[in-house]
């Protein structure tokens, strides 16, 4: 959230617009109610109590402040402290805190939100939070012996601390030291009602465990205690018991040894018992009033715990040593005069027990010599309203010369006038000092008292008459002088220093150096006034030599109530404060100023020209923004290293530009982000995208390579094996037994051909006998052998054959041909050889030249029957077959009857049964004297028909027609008669024949 960005009135009081007290108190009014409690002047934080815990603090937001600067986020304490940190730690600038305010008004928290951040921002490591630790735990020690309830604030510090703490270059702390003003002493024996008393009584008297109670001879009852205010005991919301332990841790941590602890507590305890030592009056013997101790156990009870003489300590109490150069008196007191001794002696050892702790703390968390350090300086100083009566010089930045001179000025300031007034011989009181002042002030415009109003007549109910009044820059205050010369002095009976001095208790005894007879001078110490000017210009030039970081702290009201807003109040506060002035001086003229380096780097994003880069000069850098933002010349003012700007309206223009301008670049930084994103991730997911595919291609080749080198191999290993088979198939088993049965089968072969061999069958060829084959598969061989077998038998039986029985078998080959199977009686024919001649024709000449000579022998002679054909009776005949006849003649004359030239013959018919009847049938022209076919009957058909068979084919190479039939017709004469064979009753077995005509046309042959 920037400056003015959504924020509850404004954030700035130099932005403020009318800047009036008014408007100013209304202001923070309207923030403290909406619970911002934080508002800024300029670089001046101004805070007002809440009286409650907001939810601001903590990690969370120390983290978030560390981060921004200065005005990116709300006002907060924590802002403060990170620029003061910053520009120490990168700067090398000395800080210090100025926190400021009444009492109540929030400055030691203050102080302790600083510190925790700059304790939770300085780095890390055992030793850095060792000394982190230190520092921090200074705090519950320090309130626990400095801090008091108040009636304006349960927890109020009554002393002034400075802290510094050291860093190193890095800005690591190194440790601190820590310097304390002003303990308002006087709490310890007094106090108003309903305050307490510093927090250790009653956190010791609360927390301590019985045993300690018992070495320490105290009471848990508070009420024992005359330096204990009864009824005020309790403060609500602060557990004692519970503190007492935090302090004892802490002082632990700081390093305070057991022993450290306990020698504390005696003390502690020791100024409680003073407290209940009583003071009766006596006399001495000279009537002189003097004084005595009432009830000689409490101070027995001091003695013992610390050491002491208890005679000795009520010496001291009650009676005065006064020392000259020349004699020694010695004065008793009365009992107010001792009552007196009594307080300031516990007052004394109580302070100076508080210097010590201080100083112990300091030992602890001192730096080395030698490192170069860095400071930060925390001023946590209460107000005017305390004091001791003693006038305070507020601490202030703007000029306040005239009042710190009315204060402090070497002669003729109010505090020398009080050291001079405590020095003065004669006698001296707090109306003597008045008296002083008021004729030396009397011109002074900022002093007034009851005096110097009178004689200006003026009438003032409110001034008392030992008043007096400072009218400060701010606001008039009003001091009482009553005890001024007392405090200041401040003195401590040398009867008493002595007396401590001498106690056995180490620490007690450290306390009073002074008591120490050895060291004893006659000179008076230094009034209290004297060593605080001296301190505080100490501290002053201590102030000046670092960058200064102001929180002004404001009370709300007088209740420490949340949430209740005293404008009243406030205002007062205000003043004292000089807010309004604070804001005018910021302002002075210009809304709003700043270096140009920083005004540069805020507004340098709304040019062109000087964002993101900037090369040039500072102010130019200014000049160009403020230039081309076009803001009035006379809005501006060019300092020499400043930038002013005359009114909060132009500020709020350039916050607004700002504001858009951080819009768009934040959408510009977005969009190139986003862009950049979504590349950085497209790129990735394609890298990766690249990256798998190319393994998954990588290994899918890779599979698909492995798998076709296995496919490879093994067809390999099969084409390999294959031509290694094949080269060795032969010293196979498998090729073996082929091999072994091939033997065997050719062996079994063998054997049956050469058993064949040896045991033919006989060779006659009518024998056709052959050895079946052993085995089935040499059926076909076999076969064929025995075919084979049979046709060399054949032709064998033919080559041995002489020409004559070769041309008997072609007889009967032919008559084989013409009659096998047709005619019953070829089987008996065929053993029977072919004669020829049955009629002796050699012995018979006359039938010899039947036949022509030319004709050759005679192939058949023989006698048939002829059968007649118009009657059917048969009558014998002699036939003779020539080569080229057929003569048919007569048996008793041998004379030819009929001779037929073969070639006349047409063809022949025969029966198929036994007999030997037969039909020639000659061609009409070749029939000699046309008496027809003839009929004949002959005992040997079956060789005449051959023969004249093959005679017609070697006469006329013509085949004679030889039919087979049993009916056929006959030629006779001009007509024909039909021949009808028929088998007779006996089946025809001696082919005897009988003819019977039937009708003339008819004959019907029957074979017997
Ligand atoms: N920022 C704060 N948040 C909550 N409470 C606070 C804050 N500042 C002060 N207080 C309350 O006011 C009381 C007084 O504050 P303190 O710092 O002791 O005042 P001072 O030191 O100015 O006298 C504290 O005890 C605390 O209760
Ligand atoms: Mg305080």
């Amino acid at each position: 959230m920037t400056l003015l960005e959504g924020s509850i009135g404004v954030e700035d009081l130099v932005l403020l617009e009318p800047l009036e007290q008014e408007s100013l108190i209304k202001n923070l009014q309207l923030r403290y109610e909406n619970r911002e409690i934080y508002t800024y002047i300029g670089n001046v934080l101004v805070s007002v109590n809440p009286y409650q815990q907001l939810p601001i603090y903590g990690p969370e937001f120390i983290a978030r402040y560390w981060d921004h600067t200065f005005y990116e986020l709300k006002p907060h304490v924590y802002a403060l402290a990170n620029v003061a940190y910053q520009s120490l730690r990168d700067q090398d600038q000395d800080q210090c805190i100025l926190i400021t305010g009444e009492s109540g008004a929030g400055k030691t928290e203050a102080s302790k939100l600083v510190m925790t951040y700059v304790a939770a921002v300085c780095g890390e490591g055992e030793r850095v939070n060792s000394v982190k630790e230190q520092l921090l735990q200074s705090n519950p020690v320090l309130e626990a012996f400095g801090n008091a309830k108040t009636i304006r604030n349960n927890n109020s510090s009554r002393f002034g601390k400075y802290m510094d703490i050291e860093f190193d270059f890095k800005g690591s702390p190194l440790g601190g030291v820590i310097t304390n003003y002003l303990l308002e002493k006087s709490r310890v024996v007094k106090h108003f009602e309903g305050e307490r008393n510093f927090h250790i009584f009653y956190q010791l008297l609360a927390g301590a465990d019985p045993q300690l109670l018992k070495a320490l001879k105290l009471e848990r009852d508070t009420d024992g205690y005359a330096y204990l205010n009864p009824g005020a005991s309790r403060v609500d919301g602060m557990d004692d018991t519970a503190n007492f332990k935090t302090l004892q841790s802490a002082m632990t941590v700081i390093g305070f040894s057991k022993e450290e602890i306990r020698q504390v507590l005696e003390v502690v305890a020791l100024v409680l018992k003073l407290g209940n030592v009583e003071l009766a009056d006596e006399f001495q013997a000279n009537g002189i009033p003097a004084s005595g101790i009432r009830d000689g156990r409490g101070i027995q009870e001091i003695g013992e715990m610390v050491g002491l003489n208890s005679v000795e300590l009520e010496r001291a109490l009650c009676s005065r040593t006064v020392e000259t150069a020349k004699e020694k008196v010695v004065t008793a007191l009365n009992v107010v005069q001792a009552q007196y001794a009594r307080d300031a002696l516990a007052k004394n050892v109580y302070s100076r027990l508080f210097n010590w702790l201080v100083n112990r703390i300091n030992e602890s968390i001192e730096v080395g010599t030698g490192e170069k350090r860095k400071v930060m300086g925390v001023l946590d100083i209460y107000g005017f309203e305390i004091l001791e009566g003693i006038p305070w010089v507020k601490v202030d930045y703007f000029d306040n010369g005239i009042i710190c001179n009315l204060i402090e000025h070497n002669q003729q300031g109010i505090l020398a006038m009080l050291d001079e007034e405590c020095l003065r011989p004669g006698v001296v009181s707090d109306s003597t000092f008045l008296a002083k002042l008021n004729q030396v002030f009397s011109k002074h415009g900022h002093y007034e008292s009851k005096v110097t109003q009178n004689a200006q007549h003026q009438y003032d109910h409110s001034m008392g008459l030992s008043c007096f009044r400072i009218c400060h820059y701010a606001g008039k205050v009003t001091y009482n002088v009553n005890s001024f010369i007392d405090k200041n002095n401040d003195l401590l009976f040398r009867d008493l220093s002595q007396a401590m001095w001498k106690a056995q208790h180490p620490l007690l005894r450290s306390l009073f150096p002074e008591g120490d007879p050895k060291q004893a001078s006659l000179k008076r110490p230094p009034t209290a006034g004297v060593q605080f000017k001296g301190s505080v210009a100490i501290l002053m030039k201590n102030l000046y030599s670092k960058k200064p970081n102001y929180i002004r702290c404001i009370k709300p009201n007088e209740h420490q109530q949340r949430g209740e807003f005293s404008s009243e109040l406030v205002a007062v506060q205000a003043r004292y404060l000089g807010l309004l002035e604070n804001v005018r001086v910021r302002r002075a003229g210009y809304a709003y100023r700043q270096t140009y380096e920083s005004f540069l780097e805020r507004y340098r994003l709304l040019s062109r020209s000087t964002w993101p880069r900037w090369d040039g000069g500072d102010r130019e850098g200014v000049e160009k923004v403020l230039g081309e933002l076009s803001v009035s010349s006379e809005e501006l003012a060019f300092g020499k290293t400043k930038i002013f700007i005359r009114s909060p309206k132009t500020l709020f223009y350039l916050e607004d530009q700002r504001r858009l301008r951080i819009q768009q670049l934040a959408t510009l930084i977005q969009k190139v982000y986003r862009g950049w994103r979504c590349r950085i991730h497209y790129q990735l997911m394609r890298k990766s995208q690249i990256l798998i595919s190319s393994w998954f291609r990588g290994n899918m080749q890779k599979k698909r390579y492995g798998k076709m080198k296995a496919s490879a191999l093994l067809i390999q290993a099969f084409v390999r094996g294959w031509k290694a088979r094949k080269n060795y198939r032969k010293y196979f088993r498998s090729g073996a037994a082929l091999t072994l049965s091939n033997f065997i089968y050719k062996s079994i072969a063998r054997k049956f051909l050469l058993g064949l061999k040896n045991d033919l069958p006989s060779t006659n060829v009518l024998d056709r006998r052959w050895p079946a084959a052993p085995y089935k598969y040499f059926n076909t061989a076999n076969h064929e052998l025995q075919k084979l077998f049979y046709q060399w038998k054949c032709k064998k039986f033919r080559d041995q054959l002489s020409p004559k029985q070769v041309e008997v078998l072609r007889e009967k080959l032919c008559a084989s041909e013409l009659f096998k199977g047709k005619k019953s009686s070829y089987p008996q024919s065929v053993p029977i050889p072919f004669h020829g001649d049955y009629i002796g024709l050699q012995g018979n000449p006359k039938l010899q030249k039947l036949k022509g000579r030319e004709e050759g022998p005679v192939l058949v002679a023989e006698t048939v029957m002829k059968v007649n054909r118009g009657n059917g009776k048969t009558s014998s005949r002699i036939l003779l077959l020539t080569k080229g006849h057929v003569i048919i003649s007569d048996t008793k004359n041998s004379q030819a009857k009929t001779v037929i030239a073969l070639n006349g013959v047409v063809g022949v018919s025969v029966t198929s049964f036994k007999d030997g009847l037969f039909s020639l049938h000659l061609s009409e022209i070749s029939s000699v004297g046309s008496k027809g076919d003839f009929l004949l009957v002959s005992e040997h058909v079956i060789e005449l028909l051959t023969k004249m068979y093959q005679a017609v084919l070697d006469a006329t190479q013509r085949q004679l027609p030889v039919t087979v039939t049993e009916e056929f017709s006959v030629r006779f004469k001009e007509s024909s008669l039909a021949v009808k064979v028929i088998q007779g009753p006996g089946g025809g077995g001696n082919g005897k024949l009988s003819c019977k005509k039937k009708g003339s046309r008819c004959l019907e042959v029957t074979v017997q």
